[in-house]
């Protein structure tokens, strides 16, 4: 019989982050004069914990809330109800010197290389931004060199000669290389990466991923990689966790969601995945970053009941909980009860 995950059982663990029913509504008007309002459930009781040293991958489809979990979880975005621990501390009310201290400890990658770097500020002044705001006591000289390690440690070099460029004097790898430099020149526990490499050429994204798989072998970093791209997922993360219009529905160690998906939204995505097989045709209809035509509204039920081959009744009367299916694999689905 599976087992129900407690949180008393989680918080056994390690873990650097964690989340217990996280839920975000956004308020959408509609209609000429807006007067029509409809509810967007961009977070659905999300509960999941990201351990120490960890990469937790997340993936789902276009519209299911992998970057408003990342701004949520990072405080950079509020949400309507639930909890966020990090390293142990209920972050829900921080404020003031508290939320400063968190910020320094926490940072995010973008997906956008070209626009999350300002056109008129040097690499130099970006990249030491976060060690002025949180290092005031550091000299210059002292600032100079953790500037020079970092721009080495992301794979740019000889690092002075990189200080004085201007974004639009870097190639893409390079920006998106500059953003990691940046992101991380603090030391902090906790990095998110949104898409970071969807928006680069297919030949850099392998140098760039492997410079977060560095960060957390050499730093021990815990990081959470969100990304559509499944094979892109798996080759960095430990874990991998799936969402679907709100709900996480499967979370598991990255080969068995491959090779064993169980949620049949998972099963989905897998057979999705192209693959040199000339006899097995892809389903561009099912491709990765496809948006739902369904909203999820909030409703107590599952969020794939839409388009689930196995709906039951069960699965629009009460959504389904996690369960441990076999070790450390949660499935949210009733076809596993
Ligand atoms: N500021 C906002 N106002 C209204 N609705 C929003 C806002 N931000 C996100 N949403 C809605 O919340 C849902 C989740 O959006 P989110 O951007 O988190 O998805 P995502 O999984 O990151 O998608 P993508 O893969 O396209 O980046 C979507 O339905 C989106 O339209
Ligand atoms: S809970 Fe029901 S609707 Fe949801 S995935 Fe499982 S069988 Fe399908
Ligand atoms: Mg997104």
């Amino acid at each position: 019989m599976p087992r129900v995950i407690s949180m008393e059982g989680d918080l056994m663990e390690s873990s650097t982050i964690e989340t217990n029913e996280l839920t975000k509504d956004f308020i959408n008007k509609r209609g000429i004069i807006r007067r029509e309002s409809r509810t967007t459930r961009a977070l659905d009781q999300v509960k999941l914990q990201i351990k120490e040293h960890e990469i937790f991958g997340l993936i789902g489809e276009s519209g299911s809330g992998k970057t408003t979990l990342g701004l949520a979880l990072l405080k950079l975005m509020d949400v309507d109800s639930g909890q966020i621990i990090f390293n142990g501390n209920n972050i829900m009310k921080y404020t003031g010197r508290q939320l400063f201290g968190f910020r320094e400890k926490t940072q995010m990658i973008f997906q956008d290389p070209y626009s999350s770097l300002n056109p008129v500020i040097s690499v130099y002044k970006s990249i030491v931004t976060p060690l002025r705001v949180f290092h005031k006591e550091l000299k210059e000289e002292e600032v100079l060199n953790k500037a020079i390690e970092t721009i080495e440690m992301v794979g740019l070099t000889p690092a002075e000669q990189f200080l004085n460029k201007f974004p639009n004097q870097l190639s893409g790898g390079q920006r998106q290389r500059i953003g990691i430099a940046r992101a991380v020149i603090n030391n902090p526990d906790f990095i998110i990466a949104d898409e970071p490499v969807s928006m680069l050429d297919v030949s850099l994204r392998a140098d760039i991923l492997n410079i977060l798989l560095d960060l957390k072998r050499k730093f021990g970093k815990s990081m959470m990689f969100i990304s559509h791209d499944i094979a892109v997922t798996q080759y960095v993360s430990d874990r991998i966790a799936v969402m679907h219009l709100g709900q996480l529905v499967e979370v598991a160690k990255s080969d068995r969601i491959i090779n064993n998906p169980m949620h049949p939204y998972t099963k989905s995505l897998i057979d999705s995945i192209p693959v040199p097989d000339p006899k097995k045709k892809w389903n561009l209809d099912e491709s990765k970053g496809q948006i739902s035509e369904y909203v999820n509204e909030g409703k107590n039920e599952c969020s794939y009941a839409n388009k689930c081959p196995f709906v039951m009744d069960n699965c629009r009367k009460e959504r389904p909980k996690f369960r441990e299916v076999e070790k450390d694999h949660l499935v949210a689905c009733y076809l596993y009860e």
